[in-house]
């Protein structure tokens, strides 16, 4: 049987991957399951590790589901190591959000200055799992969920020397379940190809004659829902200058090409006390499921737990998981190294692609050269990201302003100095680093 480590297993989307995994017994018989979280997440830990366990009891299979606080006793032997931890959990994500917010700058999850802090506080935390598992489960793979998913993926190849890993987001999953009905179709009558980095990717579509339908969506997207994530503001992109790519864009593109706009949204939804920051607004959710977690009768997912931006998370995860275990060489959008994939970045770095998943891991299928408009913004962020992740294993302030500078959302300057400045003070307690 297979052996499951989740790091943050306290977190509320556990009953989703709990879910995923028994969807898919069949193919990926788990034998024992490893929730692990720290002192800080004790008893989310415990609620939801209880309610983890009873889905397993109401299900025809036989799995123990650990709790622990030791990373090191869940590691040993593992096969495949689930990550999705928040460093600092939702009140550092507050700060994140509120400190550049309150200058003016977009403070969001993953993206701008609160993503830049976020990979900062995180990417140590991975580097140390990675040796962890360097020890304990030489042989396991690391399915990466913790934000920002592309940047801590990219350091566990990098710096952690690690190539066992995939990364994932549920952003492409929302696109292909929402977007085939648009045009009359189903998602096995659809080729999807999705190219970027984490965040930050586009996608095109044709017909299994080989016609590129993305414009055909592209045109219905605007008069329908376009399957974007929970958490982002749906401000529309600019209709001309989406047919221009004949490309689809992640949601989370709104706040490059629409940064004027969702900056004003957030300025009016974050200063609103009645409203929050999103982590605030997750902090109310986040609080209601966990009352229903305690329910003793409850033993399966709840649908409040669509309310979260990560929404479908296990259909990536588990399949993921289950395509390696069964070789099952699955299409599936992953983080990993890009070999030639993208021509427009280099062939060792982690890039956001479509790719086959077995039990070799993913093998990426090539997309080819992007226009010069869409080459331009990928390049600037990949190698913002570079820069990021090396100021976060290194702790070097000069760095950590150059990440701000060539950082889009970030209008350079002494405003952004003194948000960097602010930030570190703020997270001063997860950067020992610097
Ligand atoms: P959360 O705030 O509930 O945190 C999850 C758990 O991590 C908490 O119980 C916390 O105590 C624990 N934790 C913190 N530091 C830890 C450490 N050093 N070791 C072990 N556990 C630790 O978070 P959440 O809202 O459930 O999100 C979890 C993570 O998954 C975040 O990083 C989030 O950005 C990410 N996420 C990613 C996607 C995606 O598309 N890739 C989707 C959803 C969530
Ligand atoms: C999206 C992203 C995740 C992100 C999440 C935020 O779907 O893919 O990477 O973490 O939403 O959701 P939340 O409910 O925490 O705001
Ligand atoms: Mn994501």
């Amino acid at each position: 049987g297979v052996k499951i480590v989740t790091i943050g297993g306290g977190s509320s989307y556990t009953p989703e991957l709990m879910e995923g995994f028994i969807k898919r017994y069949d193919e990926l018989p788990i034998r024992e399951i490893w929730l692990v979280d720290i002192e800080d997440g004790k008893e989310k830990l415990e609620t939801v590790g209880t309610m983890a366990q009873r889905m397993w009891d109401a299900s025809p299979y036989d799995v123990k589901v650990h709790l622990t606080l030791d990373r090191r006793e869940a590691l040993k032997d593992a096969d495949f190591v689930t990550t999705q931890f928040r460093v600092g959990l939702l009140d550092a994500r507050i700060k994140d959000e509120r400190i550049p917010l309150s200058y003016g700058m977009v403070g969001q999850e993953t993206n701008g200055a609160g993503g830049i802090f976020k990979a900062f506080r995180t990417i140590p935390v991975i580097l140390d799992i990675v040796e962890d598992m360097k020890e304990l489960c030489p042989n396991a793979w690391l399915i990466n969920f913790t934000n920002p998913a592309g940047m801590v993926t990219d350091a566990v190849v990098r710096y952690g020397k690690w190539d066992k890993v995939l990364g994932l987001c549920n952003v492409p999953v929302g696109a292909m379940m929402a977007e085939p009905e648009l045009i009359g179709k189903t998602l096995d009558e659809l080729v999807y190809s999705f190219a970027g980095i984490n965040h930050f990717h586009w996608h095109r579509v044709r017909d299994l004659q080989g016609n590129d339908v993305t414009g055909e969506i592209i045109e219905k997207m605007y008069s329908n829902d376009s399957g974007i994530p929970a958490n982002i503001h749906d401000i529309p992109f600019f209709l001309d200058q989406v047919k221009q790519m004949n490309m689809i864009p992640c949601g989370y593109h709104r706040y490059y090409y629409r940064t004027e706009e969702m900056l004003n949204h957030m300025l009016e939804e974050y200063n609103d006390p009645a409203v929050g920051t999103r982590a605030q607004q997750v902090k109310q959710t986040e609080a209601e499921l966990f009352e229903l977690y305690k329910d003793p009768n409850l033993d399966h997912k709840p649908e409040q737990l669509s309310k979260r931006g990560g929404a479908h998370y296990s259909d990536a995860a588990c399949e993921t998981i289950a395509s390696i275990y069964a070789n099952k060489n699955t299409h599936i959008v992953v983080s990993t190294k890009n070999n030639g994939a993208v021509p427009d970045l280099p062939a060792d770095t982690v890039v956001e692609v479509s790719a086959y998943i077995g039990a070799a891991g993913a093998r990426p299928i090539a997309f080819g050269e992007l226009p010069a408009a869409e080459k331009g913004w990928l390049q600037v962020m990949k190698n913002m990201e570079q820069v990021v992740e090396e100021a976060a294993v290194t702790g070097n302030y000069a760095l950590a302003l150059q990440a701000f500078t060539i950082n889009p959302l970030i209008p350079s300057g002494e405003t952004a100095k003194r948000v960097l400045d602010e930030l570190l003070i703020a997270h001063k307690k997860y950067l020992p680093q610097f």
